[in-house]
Formats: C-alpha cells, structure tokens, sequence
C-alpha cells in the first residue's frame, strides 16, 4: 500500500478525493490535513470529518490547520461548493473531535515516523498551499519523509478564480511560491495537476444514481448531482479527485517536465502559474535565475479515471 496525507479544503470535489483516498485498497491515508479555503476552517473540518465517516474511516486522524492565509484575506468559493462547502447537503454532520495536534504538528510527527521506517508518503494538497508552506518553512527536515508531492492546483493555459490564476495558488500565492523553492532546495519531486486536466475526470449523471449501497456509494452520487448543477451539465467532475486518480494510477495521467514560477505581483496576474515551455538554452540564459522544475499534467484519461472512481466509492 502506498501511504498518503490529503491537505484539503473540502469542498465538494475535495469530498470527491477523500471518498476515493480513504476507500482504495492500495492507499495507506495516514491523516488528513485541513486549511481555510473553498469556505472557513469549521467548515472544512466539519465536512472533512463527515465524508470520513461515510467512508467508513473514522479511524483516520484529522487535523485543523491554517484559517487564512499567510499574507491576504481568506477569500471564499461558496458560490462554488455552496455555504456550508458540501452543497448545503440534507447529510447528517460529524461530531467526531480532530486529532489535537495542529496540521503541521500531524504532518511533521506522520512524516518523521515515514522517514523513520522507510515508508515514504506522497503528499497530496487539493487546496491552498498555507499548511504545506509552514510545513517546510517550520519543519524542513520533514521532506525527508517524503515520496513525493502531487498537488492540485495552478494552471498552463488560463485559470478559474482570475483569468490568469487557478483558485488555489491564487489564494495564497506567498505559500504557493515557498513550497515551489522549498521543493528545490530539499529536493522534492513535485508534480502539478492543474486546470489544464482538472475538468476532465467527469461522471455522468447516470452513473453517479447507478451508485448505492452504502452510505459512501450515497454520497458520491449527491457530489456529482451537486456538480452537474453548478456546471449545468448532465455529470460532474470529480475535479481534486483526478490528482488522487494520478496517484493511483500515474499511467492514466501524461505530464511534462517544466520550471514554474508562481507569479506574487501583477494587477491582473497574481496567483499564476508561469509554466516555462521554452527550450533548454533560453531557461538557462534567463536573467531571472532557475525556477523549480516539476512534472506538469498536461492530459489526462478521464474514461479510465471516471472508472476508477465509480469502482471505489461505490
Ligand atoms: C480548486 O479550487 C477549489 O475550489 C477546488 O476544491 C479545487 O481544489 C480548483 O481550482
Ligand atoms: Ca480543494
């Protein structure tokens, strides 16, 4: 089994990602961090424990992190995840208390025992980059538990929150830009699944109300009629849950290795993503210095990862 840390903001397609990491037989879900983001930490950590509980995994510890981000005013996506983050769902809440310890006190203690017996976890972000920038800047010896990153988040081509940047790293950019040059200087392989594959994992309609069975099986089918309607559409993408997918199944996903630079000013670009496509020699010569290069998601089998999903949850 490959151990796994989700950092989330659930949030309906986080909820997605949870269903699927706490329910598949190859994953080992060690914890489950929290951050403000799609809406505020009660929320998220309320949410984050109820889709555990349908899931069947009480046992796995949850804790909160980081409300707001590092430098800006959280800015919320309720208009996207609904006021409460989970589509406002007819869905009994969880009561269950989090583990004590803050985000980055469970990341550092899950990572130091991964390092300590060899069992490197891949860390799995599906939210802004708040807890994860803390993580490195507090506890830098902590990436020597790690396998690897694969974070949701960022975008080559154009982004969701602005024209120019995906909702993540828009929301805390500062964060963003210190996991990127933490990752270089530790390290770290570091892979970005972005908008440019994020819509593309989607479950039909029909197949989300073939789902039953289980109080997980339930679940999954009301997320996807909640993101059918957000989109107007007949399915719904399991949207954070595609990066899960990748981690599952890497040979579902196609990426490119690129230097990123997260952009921190800008009146109308801040929080992009800058994926540097040019050719060898002109990332060398240029004057700005070396940016971190990382495996960028460029395409994705969405059929297979929509299967994949389907065959999990239900
Ligand atoms: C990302 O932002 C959030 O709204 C989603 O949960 C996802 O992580 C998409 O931009
Ligand atoms: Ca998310």
């Amino acid at each position: 089994m490959k151990p796994v840390i989700l950092d989330v903001d659930t949030g309906l397609d986080d909820a997605c990602a949870l269903l699927l990491a706490a329910r598949h037989p190859d994953l080992d879900l060690k914890a489950v961090t929290c951050v403000g983001g799609n809406v505020g930490i009660d929320d998220v950590v309320r949410n984050t424990l109820t889709v555990l509980d349908a899931a069947g995994r009480p046992d796995v510890p949850v804790a909160r992190g980081a409300a707001v981000p590092l430098i800006q005013p959280v800015r919320s996506a309720a208009h996207v995840h609904g006021a409460d983050g989970l589509g406002n769902l007819d869905w009994p809440r969880s009561t269950r208390p989090t583990d004590p310890r803050h985000a980055v006190e469970l990341l550092r203690d899950v990572l130091r025992d991964a390092e300590a017996t060899g069992e490197l976890v891949t860390l799995i972000p599906l939210a802004p980059l708040t807890n994860i920038a803390l993580l490195l800047r507090t506890y830098p010896e902590a990436a020597r538990g790690l396998r690897e990153i694969v974070f949701m988040g960022g975008a080559a081509g154009i982004g969701n929150a602005t024209a120019a940047a995906e909702f993540n790293i828009w929301t805390d950019p500062e964060a963003a830009a210190i996991v990127l040059a933490a990752a270089k200087d530790l390290g770290v392989a570091v892979t970005m699944y972005g908008l440019d594959v994020f819509y593309d994992v989607v479950v039909t309609l029909e197949q989300a109300r073939a789902l039953s069975g289980s109080s997980s099986a339930e679940l999954a089918c009301k997320l996807i009629e909640k993101r059918s309607e957000r989109y107007n559409s007949d399915g719904g993408s399991i949207g954070d849950g595609g990066a899960v997918c990748a981690v599952i199944d890497p040979s579902g996903l196609t990426t490119r290795e690129h230097p990123v630079r997260v952009e921190l000013s800008g009146s109308w670009s801040r929080g992009r993503t800058i994926v540097d496509t040019r050719d060898a020699s002109d990332v060398a010569n240029d004057p700005l210095g070396a940016a971190t290069t990382i495996q960028v998601a460029t395409a994705v089998d969405g059929k297979r990862y929509a299967e994949l999903w389907l065959a999990t949850v239900s």
